[in-house]
């Protein structure tokens, strides 16, 4: 199994750093082998090679089983040319590998019910929301768009576009992924103002008569950011687009305690999935060895289970997570009162102790 690795910028080489030795630790357990490539990408890719995605790294992802990405970006790269500043990697490599859907699980552990920002009679009911958002269309990659000056005024715009094709294929996935679970399927858009919104909703209702087992239903971007401060527990698998995802990902993420405990799976049709932790490069504590490693391994057992289809294996990496959380072994995201500090190194010996 050929894996693609690129840790990127800010605490993106410490965490990754965990997460592969995680990897090997499993590989040697259950006799599997893993090998490793490194590429650039983000800002690291752009001092090498005056690009945030060199076509090294592009071929290095195609030629691989499974992709695993650290983070990109810092206020080093912060004003340079839009165009290739180091957030363009990321999207370009979702691009390149048409990783369309993008899955992003927020669930609560129970050990960290203390790390989380709502009310406990809120908690209490329990966080299980899976995000599945559109990645390679929207608002983000739709044309035209640009900037320019009229009559001495500067002004920007972008195109939120959706095809049927693009619709109907992360819907399907959404609904495969609320049958595996709660069988509850919330489609968020913005029908009541955007056309490309009523075209969306249209087209996940012709899906839905595919799947009569999963109860549909939908809402605007606007109520659901509030229902899921409200009343997280309502969701199960909600689907949405580019723009919409990226925002309510990062709302449900923070809401089960703390963004650094989260992992993600973009894929596609056919190419490497491309794994990765949903939060940033936080390069105020890069180099620090305080950043949490666990949304990294964790991406890490999404890879296992999505890519390799090696569940077991993954599920043992999710067990040591957990008992190191039961341990009482906190980095400082997550830190609670009677909770043990420790380092991102720290963390990672402790998860691989407990494997
Ligand atoms: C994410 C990030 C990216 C996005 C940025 C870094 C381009 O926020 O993965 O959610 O907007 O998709
Ligand atoms: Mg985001």
């Amino acid at each position: 199994m050929k894996i693609c690795v690129m840790p990127g910028d800010g605490i993106g080489p410490e965490i990754v750093a965990q997460g592969l030795k995680v990897l090997e630790v499993v590989g040697e357990k259950f006799g599997h082998k893993f090998e490793v490539e490194e590429a650039l990408i983000g800002g690291v890719a752009i001092d090498e090679k005056g690009v945030p995605l060199p076509d090294e790294t592009v071929k290095a992802c195609k030629s691989a089983d499974a992709v695993l990405l650290g983070a990109v970006g810092g206020p080093k790269w912060d004003n340079i040319d839009p165009a290739i500043r180091p957030e363009r990697g990321l999207l370009g490599i979702r691009k390149e590998l048409a990783l369309f859907a993008n899955l992003r699980p927020a669930a609560l552990f129970p050990q960290l019910k203390d790390a989380c920002f709502l009310r406990p009679d809120i908690v209490e009911k329990g966080i299980d929301v899976m995000v599945v958002r559109e990645l390679t269309g929207g608002i983000y990659f739709g044309e035209p768009k640009g900037e320019g000056e009229e009559n001495g005024e500067r002004y920007g715009y972008n195109t939120m576009i959706y095809r049927e094709s693009e619709i109907r294929r992360i819907a399907k996935i959404a609904f495969e992924a609320a049958r595996k679970r709660n069988k509850r399927l919330c489609s968020v858009d913005k029908a009541n103002v955007l056309d490309v919104s009523r075209v969306w909703r249209e087209i996940v209702i012709e899906v839905s008569k595919d799947y009569p087992d999963v109860e549909l239903n939908h809402m605007y971007v606007d109520n659901a950011a509030m229902q899921l401060v409200r009343d997280p527990s309502q969701f199960d698998v909600i689907v949405t687009g580019n723009l919409f995802g990226d925002i309510l990902s990062d709302e449900a993420a923070v809401i089960t305690g703390s963004i650094g405990m989260l992992p993600s799976a973009s894929v596609g049709a056919s190419n490497p999935g491309l794994f990765e932790p949903i939060h940033g490069s936080a390069p105020d504590i890069a180099g620090e060895d305080k950043a949490n490693p666990l949304a990294t391994i964790l991406s890490i057992a999404m890879m296992l289970r999505y890519s390799f289809d090696l569940d077991k294996e993954a599920s043992y990496i999710e067990s040591a997570v957990e008992k190191t959380l039961s341990a009482g072994l906190r980095t400082g995201d997550i830190m609670d009162e009677g909770g043990n500090l420790v380092g991102c190194k720290a963390m990672g010996e402790a998860v691989i102790k407990n494997l």
